[in-house]
């Protein structure tokens, strides 16, 4: 049966919406996919902040969603189904989505499904790609990190992730020390392309303990201690800042690579059907190849970097497979800050 699904996501600083049909033959056509970001309102308190995003979010979901529909050529009465984020994220703006949806559900008279964000993030393969499960999953970006065995689409496990800071934040935050624009993650890769990624010694954490867990904090303040040591005359010559891009890229493509092949290792008994990567920092390049290297003969998969990223389409798709295992919900969908998958 074709399902046409309106998707909803504000959990963090991008507001968007999104028409997702699944057709007969089961695989899911994107109609649209629409993003509203944010990042000009943020830019000069180095960080989101969560209030002016929820604001954002609650002045902007409806013209976002009249964009998707239009782009999408479809009315609201071709709608079968509203899905919508509702955790984790910025409690604000998940409640701004969530509301907005229930007002939609409500006035149309279609099912409402809530989405867990991860599960979002999770699921994309199988609307790029239709692969099946079990497949194995790096979600990595400026909120999250972790490994993820996605068993069925409600069912995950998870192998390991981050003990403090996501790798994101960690490129974020060393674009900062060193003077670099936001979000850091494309400076840095840029810097690093004229650096010596061998010059500064920079660790590689939680290498030496078992398992899967990352960790990126004490990266960052290696950062920094590197950087003051390497300061002429109370400045951060151009050459240094570029190695020093490059030492921590290596670093950041190094540890993700070992714990991806821990992670591969873990679950190759189960012959998942590929490794995938998604969240922003998997638009790195450097970090790309180091994974490829270790998925070995299993197929590694990258989505399209604008469904890596936070986007609706995911949400829609997500909300579709709930369809399909019968998860339905009502008006009393709450909004979750925090929701482990
Ligand atoms: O998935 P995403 O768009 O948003 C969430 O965090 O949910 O990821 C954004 C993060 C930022 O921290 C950004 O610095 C990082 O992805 N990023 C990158 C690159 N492009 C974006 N990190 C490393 N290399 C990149 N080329
Ligand atoms: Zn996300």
């Amino acid at each position: 049966m074709t399902l046409t699904v309106l998707g909803i996501e504000s959990s963090c600083d991008d507001t968007s919406a999104a028409v997702v049909r699944r057709g007969s033959d089961g695989r899911g056509a994107i109609l649209s996919n629409v993003v509203f970001g944010q990042a000009d309102l943020h830019a000069g308190f180095g960080g989101v902040v969560p209030e002016i995003a929820a604001r954002a979010h609650a002045e902007r979901l409806d013209h976002c969603a009249e964009a998707a529909l239009s782009r999408a050529d479809v009315t609201l009465g071709g709608i079968d189904a509203i899905a919508v984020t509702a955790g984790p994220g910025l409690i604000g703006g998940v409640m701004a989505g969530v509301m907005f949806a229930k007002g939609l559900a409500a006035a149309t008279l279609r099912p409402l499904i809530g989405v867990n964000h991860l599960a979002g993030h999770a699921l994309t393969p199988r609307l790029t790609d239709g692969v099946g499960f079990p497949y194995l999953m790096l979600l990595a970006s400026g909120g999250h990190c972790q490994f993820l065995l996605v068993e069925a689409a409600d069912r995950f496990r998870r192998l390991g992730g981050t003990i403090d800071d996501a790798p994101g934040e960690a490129f974020d935050k060393v674009a900062k020390l060193l003077g670099l624009g936001q979000p850091g993650g494309p400076p840095v890769e840029e810097a690093a392309r004229r650096g010596d990624p061998a010059r500064f010694a920079l660790p590689r954490p939680l290498l030496d303990r078992p398992g899967c867990d990352l960790s990126f904090s004490g990266l960052k303040t290696a950062v920094l201690r590197a950087r003051d040591g390497a300061l002429v005359d109370g400045a951060l010559p151009a050459q240094a800042r570029d190695d020093l891009c490059a030492s921590f890229q290596r670093a950041v493509s190094e540890t993700l690579a070992e714990k991806s092949r821990r992670a591969l290792a873990e679950v190759a008994h189960l012959s998942p059907s590929c490794f995938a990567v998604a969240g922003g920092v998997a638009a790195n390049t450097e970090l790309r190849e180091a994974l490829g290297d270790v998925a070995g003969a299993v197929p590694m998969l990258a989505p399209p970097l604008a469904l890596c990223t936070d986007n609706a389409a995911m949400i829609a798709w997500a909300g579709i497979e709930r369809w399909d295992l019968g998860h339905r919900d009502g008006m009393d969908l709450g909004a979750r800050p925090r929701w482990p998958l």
